[in-house]
Formats: structure tokens, C-alpha cells, sequence
């Protein structure tokens, strides 16, 4: 089960502490059908997270609508699940214990079910034998398996997830992302992932969307039809390195300065 995320003209301005405002997006407008793959990319402060967070309902919007499925967006809702960049694990509470959080927060029913699927959730992702342990006891990539098992517990029909594995070396970072797409194969939410790696977007995404420098507008959308289930070699093929130079033109020609009569 999955459900479409569609924002029109949306704009988000923040309040200073100074009292002026930052405009933090413009107009953003932008269609994520059920089901698929979307990678969102852009420059450093050009408005990635702030776009994830109001579809979660975490932060609120100044003009323009989202929705996911037909529901406006104004609060956070438990079939959208969220990842952030570091983990966000309790430091008192076990592994398990973590995972059985939302459980908790969203007053579901049945705990001994959950509680299997939990365990089950945490062999997927390869952390089975450290449920009984602390997060400080895990590495960083062991950490955010374990926050990755903890969202799809909830089977969200829209994941949101801000950078869930740039804070981790790339071949951890490559094996995690290889194990996020088999997952999504198999529960197929809505999935909305920001990066600021190219090749990670063309490796994971059926269509790439480009944002401009702040205030964050949408400059284009890039299809990816490279065929699924994607494999690390395909890295190496000319029609992924083509799409690779197509994003990252598009992204160069957002970050300099517009030419007379041009955009
Ligand atoms: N709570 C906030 N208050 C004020 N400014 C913010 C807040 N959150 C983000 N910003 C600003 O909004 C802009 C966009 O931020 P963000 O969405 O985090 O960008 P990105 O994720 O693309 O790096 C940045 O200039 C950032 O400094
Ligand atoms: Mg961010």
C-alpha cells in the first residue's frame, strides 16, 4: 500500500530570531506518484530537509498545499515514516526497546506481535544479535539499520527519509542503500530520499528532481529508467554515467549566476 505526496506552490519562510524572515522555499510544486522512487537533490540550505519535514506535518507552511493520498497535511501521520540523517535512538532504552516505540507513541494493539515482527524486522537488516544492546554499543551504520528497521515496522505508506546514510563510509553507505531497495521492492511505500550524492540518486531513484540554490525552487525532474533490481555494477555502464552528468549540468546551471534573458 502506498500513497501519492503532492505539493503545490508551496512557499516556507522562517522567522528570525533578528525578526526578518527567510524565505526557505518558492513555489515549490512537485508530484510523487504511490509506490515509486524519488530522490530529491540540491545544494547545501536549499530547502531538502524543510520539504520533508512539512510532508511529515513537523513543520508548518505559509502558502500553497501538500497532501499525501487526499489528506492536506497539518499534522504528522502515522502512515508516513521518517528517517533522519543520525539515528535518533533513546540511549536508555535497548535496541529493541527503540524499535517498540512506535508502538508505544501510536497506542497500537497486540505488543506481542509487534514484538516479533520487530525481531523479525531486525534479522532483515542484519542486527538481530544486538537487539538486548544499547545504542552506544552499536556502530553508526549498525545504529541507522536499526532506525531503518524501526520505520518500516510501522509499514509506512509514504517514507520520508533526510540523508539516512551520508553520516557513514561508502561501503557501508552502498550495502545499506542496496538493502533499502530490496526492501522497498517488497513493502513498496512512497519513498522520498534526500542526498546530496549524485550517483546515490541515480542508483536508487525512478525520477530525480533538481532543486535551485535558497530560496529552493524545483528546476527539473530526471527520469531514470535504468532497469530494477539495480546492482552496484550498473555504476559503471555509460547510461548511468549519461544520467549522472544530466543531474549534475542541471544542478551547475542552478548554482551560477542566470544568464542575460535565461532563467
Ligand atoms: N528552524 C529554522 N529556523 C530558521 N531557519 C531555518 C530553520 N530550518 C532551516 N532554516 C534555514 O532554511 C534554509 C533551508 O534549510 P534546510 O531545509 O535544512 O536545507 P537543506 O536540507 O537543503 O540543507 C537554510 O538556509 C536554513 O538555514
Ligand atoms: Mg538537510
Amino acid at each position: 500500500m502506498a500513497l501519492p505526496i503532492t505539493f503545490e506552490h508551496v512557499d516556507k519562510r522562517y522567522a528570525l530570531k533578528s525578526g526578518a524572515s527567510l524565505t526557505a522555499l518558492s513555489d515549490a510544486t512537485l508530484s510523487l506518484r504511490e509506490g515509486t522512487f524519488t530522490t530529491i537533490v540540491g545544494p547545501s540550505g536549499c530547502g531538502k530537509s524543510t520539504l520533508l519535514h512539512i510532508a511529515a506535518g513537523l513543520v508548518p507552511y505559509e502558502e500553497g498545499s501538500v497532501r499525501i493520498g487526499d489528506e492536506f497535511v497539518e499534522r504528522p501521520n502515522p502512515n508516513v515514516g521518517m528517517m533522519f540523517q543520525s539515528p535518533v535512538m533513546l540511549p536508555w532504552r535497548t535496541v529493541i526497546k527503540n524499535l517498540m516505540l512506535p508502538f508505544e507513541l501510536l497506542k497500537l494493539s497486540d505488543e506481542k506481535a509487534y514484538r516479533e515482527r520487530a525481531h523479525r524486522m531486525l534479522s532483515t537488516v542484519g542486527i538481530d544479535q544486538f537487539a538486548d544492546a544499547y545504542p552506544r554499543e552499536l556502530s553508526g551504520g549498525m545504529q541507522q539499520r536499526a532506525a531503518l528497521a524501526r520505520v518500516l515496522l510501522t509499514s509506512p505508506q509514504v517514507l520520508l527519509l533526510d540523508e539516512p546514510f551520508s553520516a557513514l563510509d561508502e561501503f557501508t553507505r552502498e550495502s545499506l542503500n542496496m538493502e533499502l531497495l530490496s526492501l522497498w521492492a517488497e513493502l513498496l511505500p512512497t519513498v522520498c530520499l534526500v542526498t546530496h550524492n549524485i550517483s546515490e540518486a541515480v542508483m536508487l531513484s525512478d525520477t530525480i528532481v533538481v532543486m535551485s540554490a535558497r530560496p529552493g525552487r524545483i528546476i527539473g525532474e530526471i527520469e531514470v529508467p535504468l532497469p530494477r533490481p539495480r546492482t552496484l555494477e550498473m555504476a559503471t555502464e555509460p547510461e548511468f554515467q549519461e544520467i549522472v552528468v544530466e543531474v549534475r549540468d542541471l544542478m551547475r546551471g542552478s548554482s551560477v549566476p542566470a544568464p542575460q534573458g535565461g532563467r
